[in-house]
């Protein structure tokens, strides 16, 4: 199972709290490790995760060096952890505008963590999904299927090949919109909604968006009795 989330609600976190909005950053990256582990325990294959936009650039340079800072600092504090709990880490999205000792960290960790089998964590950094598909249009040699153009975007993001498309998507903050997230792999997705700001959202909130899903009568726009025939 695929699993998305736009981690949004940050920032009013912090304001609401009387603080910079960098702490409420860095109060959202200590719940990304809590979601991670609820993800492992709940043997979600892949989880995905918007960590930063290609639009944030445009956000004051303050806020832009906070989040970069703690991207660093999560990639290499999780280490072991990821390591220890078989979790493989990818980063998708551009790599050419991040710093370079960002970029060899991304690459470091990547490499120490390529035999993770229990949970792909993607962290999409410095992405966009409308430029990724342009990217793989403009680079892509004619292809003919889905299949085929999937490996072109995944070969443009960065990201490891042979990804299924997103079965959950859960944006959470209040906001109901895609911003930019992965607009091809979410075809299919169900999507669920949460008010809670991102650094508030429990374990508990993320299992049942699980249960939520599991509710959920997929159709892939045939009817249902076509698709359980299929795979009896
Ligand atoms: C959106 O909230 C969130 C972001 C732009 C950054 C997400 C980053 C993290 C959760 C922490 C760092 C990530 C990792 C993987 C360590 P917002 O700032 O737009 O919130 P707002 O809508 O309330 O202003």
């Amino acid at each position: 199972m695929h699993v998305a989330i736009i981690m949004d609600g940050n920032g009013r976190w912090a304001v609401k709290r009387g603080l910079p909005r960098p702490a409420g950053h860095r109060a959202g990256a200590e719940t990304v490790r809590r979601i991670v582990e609820a993800a492992v325990a709940s043997q979600v294959s892949v989880l995905t995760l918007y960590a930063f936009s290609a639009d944030n650039w445009l956000r004051p340079r303050r806020e832009v060096s906070a989040l970069m800072k703690l991207m660093k600092r999560y990639l290499v504090s999780e280490r072991l952890r990821c390591i220890e709990n078989g979790i493989r880490v990818n980063v998708i999205g551009r790599r050419d505008r991040l710093a370079p000792e960002l970029v060899r960290s991304i690459e470091d960790l990547e490499r120490a963590t390529a035999h993770g089998d229990r949970l792909l964590l993607r962290l999409a950094v410095d992405y966009s999904s409308r430029q990724l598909l342009l990217k793989a249009a403009r680079e892509s040699r004619n292809p003919t299927t889905f299949e085929e153009f999937e490996r072109c975007i995944e070969s443009v993001s960065h990201s490891v090949p042979g990804v299924p498309s997103v079965d959950l998507l859960i944006r959470t903050g209040g906001e109901q919109r895609l911003s930019d997230f992965l607009l091809w792999e979410c075809a299919y997705a169900e999507l669920v909604f949460s008010d809670t700001y991102w650094p508030d959202y429990t374990e508990a909130e993320f299992r049942a968006a699980l249960d939520e899903y599991s509710r959920r009568d997929r159709r892939f726009g045939q009817l249902s009795g076509q698709l359980s025939q299929r795979s009896a």
